[in-house]
């Protein structure tokens, strides 16, 4: 990927630290089956791509894949790009934990996912890779700040390269003061709606 918009790079990264996924809550656990998604909320973890396991051990309904937020852990398991656009393609997620159960290699395809703070990614062929995005609580679109030179507004949106389930090491890096994703990074899908005016984004690539 060309880098030459990337004026200010800022580095969040941290590999191997150990992650909490069980916080008390259930987590979620999505993967297709058939023409709908497996939807379940699991207290323990599923080994990846389990999916009997994940069925017996999950409360776990099937329905119409439709993309929203995410409060809690979510952990998606995918077979090609396309499922996992339509399932997580501008969805708002923090803590998501992606595992591919098909085969690769995958295309490069963008996949934008906002406000994402932690994610590990699991091939079938390789060890768990682990990325903290950022380690703080922040509040996307906070308008209230006391300081008027600080930024009006900060939303955190991550671009997802899925080529990066290819057997690489996981890498990334993260531009702060990103006023336009249309015309600093030409190349990134970004939904209109993202077209708030006064509003400075931290763009997160992860590749
Ligand atoms: C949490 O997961 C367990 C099984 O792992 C399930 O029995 C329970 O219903 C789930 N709780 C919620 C609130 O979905
Ligand atoms: C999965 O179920 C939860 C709880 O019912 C719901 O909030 C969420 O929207 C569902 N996710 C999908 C992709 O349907
Ligand atoms: C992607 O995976 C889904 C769910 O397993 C499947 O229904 C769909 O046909 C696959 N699409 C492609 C292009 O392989
Ligand atoms: C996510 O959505 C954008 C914009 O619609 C699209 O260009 C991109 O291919 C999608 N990514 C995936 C993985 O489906
Ligand atoms: C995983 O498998 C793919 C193809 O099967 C291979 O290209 C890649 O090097 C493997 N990655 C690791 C870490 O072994
Ligand atoms: C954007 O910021 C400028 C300069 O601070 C201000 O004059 C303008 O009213 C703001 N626009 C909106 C829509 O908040």
């Amino acid at each position: 990927m060309s880098c030459n918009p990337c004026l200010f790079l800022f580095s969040f990264l941290s590999f191997g630290l150990a992650r909490n996924l069980v916080s008390g809550q259930n987590s979620t656990l999505l993967f297709p089956k058939d023409n709908n998604v497996r939807n379940c909320s699991c207290s323990t973890e599923i080994k990846s791509c389990e999916y009997s396991l994940a069925n017996l051990m999950c409360n776990c309904k099937s329905q119409y894949p439709s993309r929203i937020s995410y409060t809690g852990d979510l952990v998606v398991w995918f077979t090609n790009t396309s499922i996992l656009g339509q399932l997580l393609n501008f969805t708002l997620v923090q803590d998501l934990k992606l595992s591919l159960c098909g085969a690769l290699p995958l295309p490069t395809d963008y996949l934008a996912i906002i406000g994402l703070r932690r994610l590990e990614v699991h091939t079938a062929n390789s060890t768990e890779q682990r990325l903290i995005i950022y380690n703080h609580d922040m509040k996307p679109m906070d308008k209230t700040s006391q300081h008027p030179r600080e930024k009006t507004s900060l939303f955190h949106i991550s671009y997802l390269d899925t080529s990066l389930f290819n057997g690489q090491s996981l890498k990334a890096y993260s531009v702060e003061d990103v006023s336009s994703i249309n015309e600093q990074f030409p190349n990134l899908p970004y939904p209109n709606a993202f077209s708030v005016t006064n509003t400075s984004y931290v763009v997160t690539l992860i590749y």
